[in-house]
């Protein structure tokens, strides 16, 4: 009954890639014994870009049985469709009224996808992040484990919450961001300053069901620098640091452990290694299993169903209670 409620969620917009498996989905199963969590297939920031809409509802299945082939509990933990629970929008719309265009301008986020979106800079893309902290206030969700590159999001809803409650009285719990010390930004493999996004080229990153030899093939290409030294420093040797990282995490070590493993070997078995690695610890375990999984559809479609009335019981007495207090007819 007391334990603390954890919220987080993906986009559907094509298979994920290995940084959404490092950064969040392999640390949410480990959370499943000691919170009570919530993971959301988030179909509705996903339609913020253009979709083509046969591809967006495959897209959101296969994340959802990509959720459970990842380790997810569907008895344990209330994995849903954002769609399948209006609550997320309401609360969005209700919350929209409490932040300020100032704050939304200043998300890195948006900057980067109105620039990469110039024919389309809607204004969901803008209040996307009021979405966000609708979708985590909605379930009084204590911590929200999620990569770095939503920190910022997190504390625009940490504000909006805060704000909401110095005016309305203790309404929301304000969260947390749980963002894991290593594997939290996998980075880029053809341009290790960035992170790796699923929207950039294809030869950049991992996809979950990318077969073996594609994996391997994309690892050995991946971009080092001219030394020779196996050594972990994100500013000087941000491709070899990145390899480190995806070692580590792909085998559950420390990177200190990972560190000591290379030491005196070259860049070519580096490289090697972490293309096996990640091909026997994440990508065949995950892809046997979602194969199962995704074969069947009546299955996907009863856990779906009973998780968005799990998740719309939770935040309906949230919910009533804003709505309550800024003054609606309840
Ligand atoms: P999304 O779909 O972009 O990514 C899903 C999760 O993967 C993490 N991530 C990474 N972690 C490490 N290295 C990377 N290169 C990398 N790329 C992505 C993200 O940080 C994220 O945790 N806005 C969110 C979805 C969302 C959400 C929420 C999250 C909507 N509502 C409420 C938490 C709580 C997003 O677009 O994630």
């Amino acid at each position: 009954m007391d334990k603390k409620i954890i919220f987080s969620g993906a986009q559907p917009t094509g298979y994920p890639q290995l940084g959404n498996y490092l950064g969040a989905f392999k640390n949410w199963s480990n959370l499943q014994e000691e919170y009570n969590c919530l993971y959301c297939v988030v179909d509705l920031h996903a339609i913020t870009v253009r979709q083509v809409p046969a591809d967006l509802r495959k897209a959101s299945r296969n994340l959802l049985a990509l959720y459970i082939a990842c380790g997810l509990d569907p008895e344990k933990n209330i994995v849903y469709m954002q769609s399948h629970y209006s609550g997320h929008a309401e609360l969005a719309w209700i919350l929209n009224c409490f932040t300020y265009m100032g704050e939304l301008g200043r998300m890195t986020q948006f900057k980067d996808k109105s620039a990469k979106n110039e024919a389309n800079i809607n204004s969901g893309l803008f209040t996307y992040p009021v979405l966000m902290a609708a979708d985590i206030l909605l379930f009084g969700t204590h911590l929200v484990p999620v990569g770095e590159d939503q920190r910022q999001h997190l504390e625009l809803a940490r504000d909006v919450a805060i704000r909401f409650n110095n005016i309305y009285g203790d309404v929301f719990t304000v969260p947390e961001a749980y963002i894991a010390k290593s594997g939290a930004k996998i980075m880029s493999l053809t341009h290790p300053e960035q992170k790796m996004s699923k929207s950039d080229d294809d030869n950049s990153q991992i996809n979950l069901m990318d077969s073996p030899e594609v994996v391997m093939r994309k690892f050995k290409r991946a971009v080092t620098d001219s030394d020779t030294e196996i050594r972990y420093d994100k500013e000087k040797k941000p491709g070899i640091s990145n390899l480190l990282e995806i070692y580590a995490n792909s085998c559950g070590i420390s990177l200190d452990s990972a560190i000591a493993h290379f030491d005196g070997k070259n860049y070519g078995q580096l490289k090697t290694e972490v293309g096996e690695a990640v091909v026997e610890n994440v990508m065949q375990p995950i892809q046997t299993s979602f194969a199962d999984i995704s074969a069947n559809k009546d299955y996907l479609d009863g856990i779906m169903k009973k998780n968005a009335e799990k998740a719309a019981y939770i935040g309906e007495k949230i919910l009533k209670k804003v709505k309550k207090k800024v003054g609606f007819v309840v």
